[in-house]
């Protein structure tokens, strides 16, 4: 495998970090305290070509490669993860899912303005009764002949609320099992599509996060992605590659967490000297740093094996699995670093750890990554 970053990579790191301290860094408290969705981030995103980095130009995106958007979303992550949980829906599930299985009146349609950054996209699976175990879809999409009839609840939306198009997975036909799931393209304004409750969460505060009400909503059968029966498989197509988006964040996350750590032991003085003199805190920044770069290179290699038009299911589960991890035990230790100062807001670190955990759960918690790899090596 190949370690080294081509110049290209290296730029849209810069850009990325630059993109984080100037735009993300002020205001993320206060972000984070009131709940606060990002929107003039995503904007700015949207007209730096990051809303659909992976897409082509053809059709409004930026088309860079996977391991760009990963690096892009790691640097992002180090600053606000709410930011860049938007970002990474957006790119990597309603994007990419649409160039890769939407039809190309579809594509014209809704990619052109996700992709540009003119709209903003959600993917709604979950349901109250159907979150790791996604067969079991209560949403119904009853085939009225010229049109579907959606009816049913999706919850947890990541941007529900921001988006204006949502990809719906949805039960058309309940003898066929996971065969009889189709996904749909929802617009926002549709009768009958209610946005509902937003949650009130531990962590990624500023992305806003609703339960989505389906009553009756007519939607046409032009808004179907791919053959009938396909939703299940486009679903789980979409989270695999999402899961790279969802590690790179965990990876970005633990990032932070480690510089602002590292900065913080060369200045705070204990016991007479730095506080990175000290034994204790030396061992804790040896093994972030390590834990930081294995988790890298399994996320690297899920962007470059897709990249390759390689099979990723196991990379990006692995790479899910291990980076959420790291992303946990490394904001818990930086927190134990800051000591006192670790506890309170300005520090940054309390809610890195707050934000870390999500990506133990999103995309899959860490329990569906092991079915999927332990399937694999099984197998
Ligand atoms: N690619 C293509 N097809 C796949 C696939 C993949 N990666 N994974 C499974 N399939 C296919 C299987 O081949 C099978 O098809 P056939 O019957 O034709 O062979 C079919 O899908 C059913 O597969 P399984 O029998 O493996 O399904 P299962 O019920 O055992 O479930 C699971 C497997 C891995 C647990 C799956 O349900 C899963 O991934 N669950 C988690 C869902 C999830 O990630 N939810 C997150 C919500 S979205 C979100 O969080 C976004 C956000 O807002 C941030």
């Amino acid at each position: 495998m190949n370690f080294t970053l081509s110049e290209e990579h290296l730029a849209i790191r810069q850009a990325a970090r630059d993109f984080a301290q100037k735009e993300c860094l002020p205001g993320v408290i206060e972000r984070d305290e009131h709940q606060k969705f990002p929107a003039e981030q995503i904007k700015k995103l949207g007209e730096l070509g990051f809303m659909g980095m992976m897409v082509s130009t053809k059709y409004g995106g930026s088309g860079m490669d996977t391991l760009s958007y990963a690096i892009a979303i790691e640097e992002i992550s180090k600053v606000d993860a709410s930011v860049s949980v938007a970002m990474s829906v957006n790119n990597s599930l309603v994007c990419w899912g649409l160039e890769t299985f939407a039809n190309e009146e579809q594509k014209i349609k809704y990619l052109i303005p996700l992709a540009s950054g003119e709209k903003l996209g959600a993917f709604c699976l979950s349901e109250p009764e159907a979150g790791s175990d996604a067969t079991s879809q209560s949403t119904t999409a009853i085939d009225m002949g010229d049109h579907y009839l959606l009816n049913g609840t999706k919850n947890w939306i990541t941007n529900g609320s921001s988006a204006s198009i949502y990809l719906v997975i949805a039960q058309t036909d309940v003898a066929k099992g996971h065969k009889g799931i189709n996904a749909f393209i929802i617009e926002r304004g549709m009768e009958g599509f209610i946005v509902g409750a937003k949650e009130n969460k531990l962590g990624i505060r500023g992305s806003d996060t609703h339960t989505l009400l389906f009553n009756d909503v007519k939607v046409p059968k032009a808004n179907r992605i791919g053959e009938d029966g396909f939703g299940f498989k486009f679903a789980m197509k979409v989270l695999s590659g999402g899961r790279i988006g969802i590690a790179a964040q965990a990876l970005g996350i633990a990032g932070g967490a480690y510089e602002l750590s590292l900065a913080y032991s060369k200045q705070r003085k204990a016991f007479g000297k730095e506080i990175m003199h000290h034994q204790a805190i030396q061992f804790k920044l040896a093994d972030m740093a390590t834990e930081i770069e294995a988790a890298k290179l399994l996320v690297y290699k899920s962007a470059r094996l897709k990249d390759a038009h390689e099979n990723y299911d196991l990379a990006s589960s692995m790479a899910k699995l291990y980076a959420s991890k790291v992303a946990m035990e490394t904001t818990v230790e930086a927190v134990q670093i800051h000591g006192g100062y670790g506890f309170v807001k300005e520090y940054h670190v309390e809610r890195m750890m707050r934000d870390a955990k999500i990506t133990q759960i999103y995309e899959g918690t860490s329990e569906v990554q092991k079915i999927v790899i332990s399937r694999a090596v099984l197998s």
